[in-house]
C-alpha cells in the first residue's frame, strides 16, 4: 500500500501478544461455562479467527452482520441487521467480538439486542477502542488496546473495503482521504456521499475522521 500507509501503529507480533493474553483471560473467566463467540462481520475477522485460536476452551462461534447509518462518515446509532445470528443465544454465554468501539452506538445498539434475546451472560471484547471518540458507555470486558483517534486500518479494518488483509493495524495518511497534513478533516469521507441527503453507509471500519 505504500504512501498510502502513515505508520505501524501495532505490529503483528503485539497483536498476537495481546490477543494471547486475552484468549487466557477468557478461557480462565468461563472455564466452568459453554461460550459463544459472536463475530461482527466484517471487521471482527481477524480477531475472532485468532482469539478462537489461541483459546483452549471449546467454543462456538456465530457471526452477525450489521450496518451502521450515519451522516457521512459517523455513526448515529441507525443499525440495521444485514445477517443475523444463526443460533438461538437464550440461556447461553455470549462473547461479542469486535474490531473496534468508537462513538460505541454500533455496539451500544447490539448489546441491547442480543440482551433482549435473554441469554445466560452478554459480555464484549474489543480488539481496539477509541475512548477520545465515545459518545456512549460500554462496558467493554475485554479490551486489546486503546488507541487515539488515528484513522487505523489492517487486520479487518478497512478505508472502503480496502486494507482489511494487512497483519498489522496501521494508520492511513491523510491524503488517502482528503485530511490535511495535520489529519484534520478536509472533506467528506464516503465517496460520492458529501451531497447525499439520505444517510449513508460510512466507508471504514468504525473510524470517524
Ligand atoms: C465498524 C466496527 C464496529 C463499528 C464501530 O463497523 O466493526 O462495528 O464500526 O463504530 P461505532 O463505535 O462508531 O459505532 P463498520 O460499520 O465500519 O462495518 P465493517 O466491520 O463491515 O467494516
Amino acid at each position: 500500500m505504500g504512501a498510502d500507509l502513515a505508520e505501524v501503529l501495532i505490529p503483528p507480533d503485539r497483536l498476537q501478544g495481546r490477543i494471547a493474553e486475552l484468549a487466557a483471560q477468557i478461557d480462565a473467566d468461563y472455564a466452568d461455562r459453554e461460550l459463544l463467540l459472536v463475530g461482527v462481520l466484517k471487521g471482527a475477522v481477524m480477531v475472532m479467527a485468532d482469539l478462537a485460536r489461541a483459546m483452549r476452551l471449546p467454543v462456538q462461534m456465530d457471526w452477525m452482520a450489521v450496518s451502521s447509518y450515519g451522516s457521512g462518515t459517523k455513526s448515529s446509532g441507525v443499525v440495521r441487521i444485514l445477517k443475523d445470528l444463526d443460533c438461538d443465544i437464550t440461556d447461553r454465554h455470549v462473547l461479542v467480538v469486535e474490531d473496534i468501539v468508537d462513538s460505541g452506538l454500533t455496539l451500544s445498539w447490539l448489546v441491547r439486542n442480543l440482551q433482549s434475546r435473554g441469554p445466560a451472560s452478554l459480555q464484549v471484547c474489543a480488539l481496539l477502542r477509541k475512548p477520545s471518540a465515545a459518545r456512549v458507555d460500554i462496558d467493554v470486558a475485554y479490551t486489546g488496546f486503546d488507541i487515539g483517534d488515528a484513522f487505523v486500518i489492517g487486520y479487518g479494518l478497512d478505508y472502503a473495503e480496502r486494507y482489511r488483509n494487512l497483519p498489522f493495524i496501521g494508520t492511513l495518511a491523510p491524503h488517502v482521504y482528503g485530511g490535511g497534513p495535520d489529519g484534520t478533516e478536509t472533506t467528506t469521507l464516503a465517496a460520492g456521499a458529501a451531497a447525499a441527503e439520505e444517510p449513508v453507509p460510512r466507508g471504514a471500519s468504525g473510524n470517524t475522521l
